[in-house]
């Protein structure tokens, strides 16, 4: 986090260190799936009292940083479906706009990974969600896995969704006068994507 905190890390450490944190992300919050009971034997002929998942899950990024999560994903779920969602930030008022979605025709009866790196007044998240729960997806089976987020940002969509769950790295401090995440990391996209 200190790495891709610092300004003056190149484009490549910031992408190599940020898609790191991005994997433990992703670990973490496949953690949060519920699971039933299940019993296997091991090479030794003794039973092992374990865990499986037994439902289905998708991904869904919020274009264009979260699709930067994407791999993270991948990386852990094989074949995942990945739905995507555009929305984009107004520069000057950073009001979210909702662009165009494409998500799995049956993600209503899946668990959602919503993808997006950071989360500043809660918008785009808001709006995107709004999406999901329109295409039949239930608030409960949506984990938002975050990277960095205001505490504003946290406590409007809790208060909005107040059965989401959000996993984040961390939690900064507030936001600037143009939304921006303090300390934060300036723009995701931007430096993950190299068009600063
Ligand atoms: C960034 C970020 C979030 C949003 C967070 O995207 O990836 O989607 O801003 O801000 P909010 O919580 O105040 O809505 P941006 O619209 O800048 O586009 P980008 O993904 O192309 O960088
Ligand atoms: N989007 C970013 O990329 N960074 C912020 O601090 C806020 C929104």
């Amino acid at each position: 986090m200190t790495i891709i905190r610092d300004q003056n890390t190149p484009r490549g450490d910031f992408v190599f260190y940020s898609d790191r944190v991005i994997r433990l992300l992703v670990e973490e919050g496949l953690n949060y799936l519920p699971v039933v009971s299940k019993e296997v034997i091991t090479p030794m002929g003794v039973p092992f009292q374990g865990v499986t998942f037994e439902g289905r899950i998708c991904g869904v990024s919020i274009m264009r940083a979260g699709e930067s999560m994407e791999q993270g994903l991948r990386d852990v779920c094989t074949s995942v479906r990945i739905g995507k969602v555009l929305i984009q930030r107004d520069e000057r008022t950073a009001q979210p706009k909702l662009y165009y979605s494409k998500l799995p025709k049956d993600i209503a009866d899946r668990w959602v990974l919503l993808l997006d790196p950071m989360l500043a007044t809660g918008g785009s998240a808001i709006k995107c969600i709004e999406v999901l729960l329109e295409a039949g997806v239930k608030e409960e089976r949506i984990l938002f896995i975050n990277l960095i987020c205001s505490p504003e940002g946290a406590l409007t969509m809790l208060e909005r969704f107040p059965k989401l769950q959000i996993i984040t790295a961390e939690i900064d401090e507030g936001m600037d006068e143009h939304k921006f995440i303090l300390p934060g990391l300036g723009d995701f996209g931007d430096r993950y994507f190299g068009t600063e």
